[in-house]
């Protein structure tokens, strides 16, 4: 395994090594991907196998533009505008998968329908130009643990599953991409994420998230347990118990210990702040480090504070729910 700092040689390198079928995980403006040849069966299936990953499970194929998109998968008027609007972006589409698609049907599990995404992020943008074919890339992260939002997550989750890892730094989102099926009328956000029900709601006025269509999820993913450390999440957290670490969001100066103190009072190995300044980006970005630095055996569990139901914060709170394993 190779870890390179994302510069124009090391990205030209993982270019082709993805077109021999090897594994690169790289840098999204999301989270770090796992990257393989989405033409190359061979090369996907060491995909499920680097994150244990059960097989059903579909990835999401990226590509560098819209052209490429269209290749393999149908793009109606609705798939179009939106894909004009937040595209390269955090957002994944669900479409009819061409007939004719050149893509691995390991990718889609069998499915008729395809997940596709551009990324924005710089190297991203460059790698998949520069491999010219469709890159799956589910997170870079064993199934069942937080997705990797640095370069020392990835190597932390996937050690020597992975043949390179194009490292730049944090991702500025830092949760996994808005999922949006269009394949059906009916508009359904699968997955929420940092483009918004508001933000789409501009293209698709009647927009639903999938809770309020069925109960049961229609993205495969969305059933497995997922983001899940190894010790209780307390959502909603007004109060710190002892022995608990705290993940705070905003002020923590009222928020007091049951057994007598002050939250503020705490040894800062016991306590993260997604924001002090209660800004929802800075608290998504950080979110799954943070849950990572505080998943330690050492503690009780994880108290953590309420976050805004609002924006982002939609997205937060559906990673914390599962987190806590009440989703
Ligand atoms: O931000 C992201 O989306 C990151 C970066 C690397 O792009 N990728 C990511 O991939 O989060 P993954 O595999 O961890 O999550 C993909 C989600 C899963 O919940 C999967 O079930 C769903 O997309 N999905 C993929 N293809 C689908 C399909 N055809 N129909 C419904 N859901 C699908
Ligand atoms: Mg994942």
């Amino acid at each position: 395994m190779l870890i390179k700092e994302s510069s124009l040689n090391a990205i030209v390198d993982a270019a082709e090594r993805l077109g021999k079928g090897e594994l690169v995980a790289f840098p999204t403006e999301t989270v770090y991907g796992l990257g393989a040849n989405a033409l190359d069966g061979k090369a996907v299936a060491r995909i499920f196998e680097a994150k244990e990953r059960p097989a059903f499970n579909p990835l999401i194929i990226h590509v560098a533009d819209l052209e490429m998109a269209k290749e393999l998968a149908a793009f109606d008027d609705r798939a179009i505008s939106v894909a004009k609007k937040f595209w390269p972006g955090p957002l994944t589409l669900i479409l009819p998968r061409k007939k004719d698609s050149p893509v691995s049907e390991l990718c889609t599990a069998g499915l008729e329908t395809i997940a596709v995404r551009i990324p924005s992020h710089p190297v991203a943008q460059d790698l998949l130009r520069r491999a010219e074919i469709p890159v799956a890339a589910p997170s870079a992260n064993k199934s069942g643990e937080p997705s990797p939002t640095t370069p020392a997550h990835v190597l932390e989750s996937l050690g020597d599953a992975v043949d390179l890892i194009l490292a730049a730094g944090k991702c500025h989102v830092g949760l996994e991409s808005t999922v949006l099926d269009l394949s059906v009328e009916q508009p359904v956000i699968l997955r929420s994420g940092a483009v918004t029900k508001e933000q789409l709601e501009t293209i698709l006025p009647n927009v639903l998230y999938s809770n309020d269509v069925t109960q049961t999820p229609k993205s495969p993913g969305q059933t497995l347990k997922h983001y899940a450390p190894s010790i209780p999440v307390r959502l909603n957290a007004i109060d710190l118990e002892e022995g608990e670490a705290l993940l705070a969001f905003g002020s923590t100066k009222f928020m007091g210990i049951r057994s007598g103190g002050a939250a503020s009072d705490l040894p800062e190995s016991k306590v993260r702040n997604l924001s002090e300044s209660g800004d929802l980006h800075e608290a998504a970005a950080n979110l799954f480090a943070y849950l990572r630095e505080l998943d330690n055996a050492e503690f009780k569990g994880i108290a953590v504070m309420n976050v805004p139901e609002t924006g982002i914060g939609v997205a937060i709170n559906d990673r914390l729910h599962r987190a806590a394993g009440s989703q």
